[in-house]
């Protein structure tokens, strides 16, 4: 691989210092619209017993940018860090009917021979590595390092209406070799003078708008949208936690996870960490995931807490009553800097998956759907932040998830506290306290795990 890491580094390296960003002045707005892909495979099963099956669904964020003049759909990932998109000679059968970039048509296009392979932990795309000039909704990058897929695996990229992935972690969780330039987190954010500006803000939306955008999911970059937040102070912030202890380099953004909780009731322990050194588990915020992943040994727990769950064999996935009611917070933080975000029951979602190496957990679309995130940059050399504000009014969440749903005729969960976790934490006695996630057709679901690189493949 040497000679082709040479290689792209002679080629690339005016790159770094050459990307250049500035303004289109046409743009309309700061907000990129964002269009929530339903894929509706509308299966409706009913089971042995009380729990039903039905309308598996799952989703994607996808966001329109610009690739050498090109307006392509692209998944909104933060759990990758490379940008791609598929050309014309794509002959895989998912590039089948999608949007794909034209190379020949482009004149900004430089293309090189260095090769581009890329995992996910379902899929994987190969191609080669080019630079382009990209547009991400107001701001124009020129040279930026992209890489063009000619083969692409796994990703149903043409049920999600995507013609690629547009990667938001840092460098390096990157597959393309972080020599040959930035990526493209660093050019959107770095052209920001003030340092306090270099973030970008998501709201990902419940409106299935298929093919057109979301009101209710937006995405901006070194501001905020005045329609879910006039400015930084409602927001938790913590610092995301490095790629390995006791460095200052980051891959992913990740966060400590102290406890999940069941009607305010954690009532099982967290199992203990598998990245070395860390004192919590890890959660690793992905918008490129669909479901909310985690240790096996503790979604069991959890299901079993929450009853009316079973296992089914054959996925190796957990299903719940549909009507089954209850609430569920992620507990996110630090020691002394807890805060408990609660899980509209409609989102559902929690499945085991042992295969997340670089945390524990992976909180996917269906954690992401009950906040409004702010994903920052470090300031004076401090640590990047990850700003969350809890969207989610749990009242209002369990009335209409009663309503469509009907009551819950389960037996109550069985829930027998940890305690000491919990009682350490202030402001867990929240109000409202009611619902559990109660779906269905995670089983399908949770199969559509795009976002998140496996990085087995890795060195550092
Ligand atoms: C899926 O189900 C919904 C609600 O039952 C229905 O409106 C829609 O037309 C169905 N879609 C397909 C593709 O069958
Ligand atoms: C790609 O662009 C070239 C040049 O503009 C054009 O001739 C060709 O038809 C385009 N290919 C496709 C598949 O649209
Ligand atoms: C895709 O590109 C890679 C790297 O250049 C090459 O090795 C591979 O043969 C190409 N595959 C197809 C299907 O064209
Ligand atoms: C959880 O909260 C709901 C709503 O308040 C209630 O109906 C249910 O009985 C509670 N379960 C337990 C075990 O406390
Ligand atoms: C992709 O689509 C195929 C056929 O539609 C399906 O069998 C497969 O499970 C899907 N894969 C994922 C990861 O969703």
């Amino acid at each position: 691989m040497l000679p082709h890491l040479l290689q792209i580094i002679f080629l690339l390296s005016a790159v770094c210092a050459a990307s250049v960003l500035g303004s289109v002045t046409t743009s309309p707005g700061i907000r990129i619209p964002v269009t929530r892909v339903f894929k509706g495979t509308n299966t409706t099963q009913v089971l042995a017993g009380d729990v039903g099956v039905s309308n598996a669904q799952d989703y994607a964020y996808v966001v329109h940018i610009g690739i050498g003049g090109q307006s392509l759909p692209v998944l909104l990932d933060t759990g990758s860090a490379d940008l791609w998109v598929a050309t014309d000679d794509c002959t895989s059968p998912e590039c089948q009917g999608l949007a794909k970039y034209n190379k020949s048509s482009s004149t900004t296009l430089q293309q090189s021979t260095t090769p581009f392979k890329l995992g996910y932990l379902v899929g994987s795309v190969t191609g080669t590595l080019a630079t382009e000039t990209v547009t991400v909704g107001q701001y124009q990058i020129h040279d930026q390092v992209i890489a063009l897929a000619n083969h692409s695996d796994g990703l149903n990229l043409s049920s999600m209406a995507a013609s690629g992935i547009l990667g938001l972690s840092f460098g390096l969780a990157s597959s393309i070799p972080q020599e040959t330039g930035h990526t493209i987190l660093d050019n959107l954010l770095l052209q920001f003078p003030e340092p306090s500006r270099r973030y970008f803000a998501f709201k990902l939306g419940r409106q299935n708008s298929r093919f057109q955008t979301d009101p209710t999911s937006s995405f901006t970059i070194g501001e905020l949208d005045p329609d879910f937040a006039k400015d930084l102070n409602g927001f938790t912030f913590w610092d995301v936690v490095p790629s390995a202890t006791m460095t200052k380099t980051y891959d992913y953004w990740k966060l400590p996870l102290v406890g999940l909780t069941i009607n305010s009731t954690q009532a099982f322990q967290l199992s203990a960490s598998k990245v070395a050194g860390s004192p919590t588990p890890i959660a690793v915020l992905d918008t490129g995931t669909t479901l909310v992943l985690g240790p096996r040994k503790d979604v069991e727990a959890f299901w079993n807490a929450v009853g009316s769950a079973r296992l089914d064999p054959l996925s190796g996935m957990w299903q719940v009553r549909c009507d089954r009611a209850g609430m569920v917070e992620f507990v996110l933080g630090n020691k002394g800097k807890e805060k408990a975000i609660p899980i509209n029951p409609v989102d559902g979602g929690i499945q085991p998956n042992d295969d997340v190496h670089s945390g524990d957990w992976l909180l996917g679309d269906v954690f992401l759907r009950n906040v409004y995130a702010v994903h920052q940059l470090g300031i004076d050399g401090g640590a990047p932040r990850i700003g969350l504000m809890s969207t989610t009014v749990m009242e209002d969440a369990l009335t209409s998830f009663r309503t469509a749903r009907g009551p819950d005729k389960g037996p109550p969960p069985t829930l027998r506290p940890v305690g000491s976790a919990i009682s350490e934490r202030g402001g867990i006695s929240e109000p409202a306290v009611y619902s559990i996630s109660g779906f269905s057709g995670f089983f399908i679901g949770a199969l559509l795990v795009i976002g998140f690189r496996i990085r087995r493949d890795r060195k550092a």
